[in-house]
């Protein structure tokens, strides 16, 4: 029965999306091979963290090599990487290198966005109800210290967050901090009516993009944020602790976070280090964090970069757009119902269940090797492009099991 219904969803094909129809994408095929997770592991939690290339993997495990012979690291591990990673990110989004600075987290990059905004007492912050906290308590921090307030805007009951958004920004509003997609269950957020509303009002667009850049278009020159971060571990498919800041071309004389020596103008320059500058290197380069040339983190990085741009992030959204289709018809048998497509990321689907979850799903779902998440009442489902048939029977069958006991 159950592979009867997988059958049907597999080879009838899968209807155009609303939003991107326009898109002359063809899917990719399934990269499975290019991933290390074994045969009967079904991987659905890119949302939490991607599971690594194998070309990510080895380009970690070169580095590390070359780390334990410090005589051979060389000005192209210190300067040229940050570089090449730094471009790669910049085409990835389509913003130029001096745009773009290397920093660990997402709170980090959001940190220096909140550090550099005019914020005074009466001002507001808009964030969405349940917002990750790298993009909500920077904002709590800063509208306390200045007499201002954090507006938030309740979850909609159609999903349709962009309305209620634009209402929120007002007059008293200075920023607002956003994603493309609410991290719990991938519903969409409108950048471009909000890019809009946030400019007339006068406030800077702060756009937490871990949820989505990689995976989803952006159109930066039409959305025009101030600010976006992203981490890598999740949709740019590297590693842990290290990620982006675009500052638009507006902020690049703000104010970095610290005053590390290597984003100093002529820091190539080792026997000078002494002779103090107060000038930066170009653009968003002030804004580096630290320790920015991590040989190790950065030769990952710059192969899961290359590799997301040899796909291409708009093949990759449909790719994913279309399995979540598949994973929604097998859910719904399930009885679980996900967000409606116009409301949607092409890449995360979020499922509920309206009677709500039983307790111990989560646990249950991988005794049968089958990984998703939890967040708040929404079961979330962030697939890559390693998911096979074999993984469709797989959430098929593990969601029968862990929803019957
Ligand atoms: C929307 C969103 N922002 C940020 C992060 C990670 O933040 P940080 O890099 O500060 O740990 C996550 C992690 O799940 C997330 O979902």
């Amino acid at each position: 029965m159950a592979a009867l219904r997988l059958e049907k969803c597999v080879s009838e094909g899968v209807p155009a999306c609303p939003s991107l129809d326009s898109m002359p994408v063809a899917p990719l095929p399934c990269l499975r091979s290019l991933f290390a997770i074994p045969e009967d592991v079904c991987y659905l939690n890119s949302a939490y963290m991607s599971a690594l290339l194998e070309s990510v993997r080895r380009a970690g495990e070169t580095a590390v090599g070359l780390k334990s012979r410090p005589w051979q690291v060389k000005d192209e591990h210190w300067f040229e990487r940050v570089e090449q990673a730094r471009t790669l990110f910049a085409r990835l989004i389509g913003a130029s290198p001096n745009d773009v600075a290397l920093v660990p987290s997402a709170s980090y990059g959001i940190a220096t966005a909140a550090q550099n905004v005019p914020f005074a007492s009466g001002d507001t912050v808009v964030v969405m109800q349940d917002q990750f906290p790298s993009a909500v308590y920077p904002w709590r921090r800063k509208a306390a210290g200045a007499g201002g307030a954090v507006v938030t805007v309740s979850r909609p009951a159609d999903h349709d967050w962009t309305p209620p958004l634009l209402d929120a920004i007002d007059s008293r509003c200075r920023v607002v901090s956003v994603p493309a997609c609410h991290w719990s269950d991938g519903a969409q957020v409108d950048l471009h009516a909000v890019s809009a509303r946030a400019r007339d009002s006068g406030a800077q667009l702060v756009l937490d993009l871990s949820q989505s850049v990689g995976a989803a278009p952006l159109d930066l020159t039409a959305v025009d944020p101030d600010w976006i971060c992203a981490p890598a571990y999740k949709w740019l498919l590297g590693p842990y602790s290290i990620g982006f800041l675009y500052a638009a071309p507006r902020h690049q004389a703000g104010v970095p976070l610290e005053e590390n020596w290597i984003v100093r103008a002529g820091s190539e320059d080792f026997s000078r280090l002494v002779d103090y500058v107060d000038d930066y290197h170009e653009g968003a380069r002030r804004f580096d964090m630290g320790e920015r040339s991590n040989f190790i983190l950065l030769p990952m990085l710059i192969a899961g970069l290359e590799q997301l741009l040899e796909w291409g992030v708009e093949r990759i959204a449909e790719t994913l757009r279309q399995t979540n289709v598949k994973l929604e018809t097998i859910a719904a048998h399930h009885g679980l119902r996900a967000l409606p497509p116009e409301r949607r990321s092409p890449h995360i689907l979020g499922l509920e269940a309206s009677g709500g979850l039983p307790d111990g799903l989560i646990p249950k779902l991988a005794e049968q090797s089958v990984y998703i998440g939890l967040r708040g009442n929404t079961l979330r489902v962030a697939p890559h492009v390693h998911v096979s048939d074999a993984d469709l029977q797989r959430f098929d069958y593990g969601l029968g099991r862990a929803l019957a006991n």
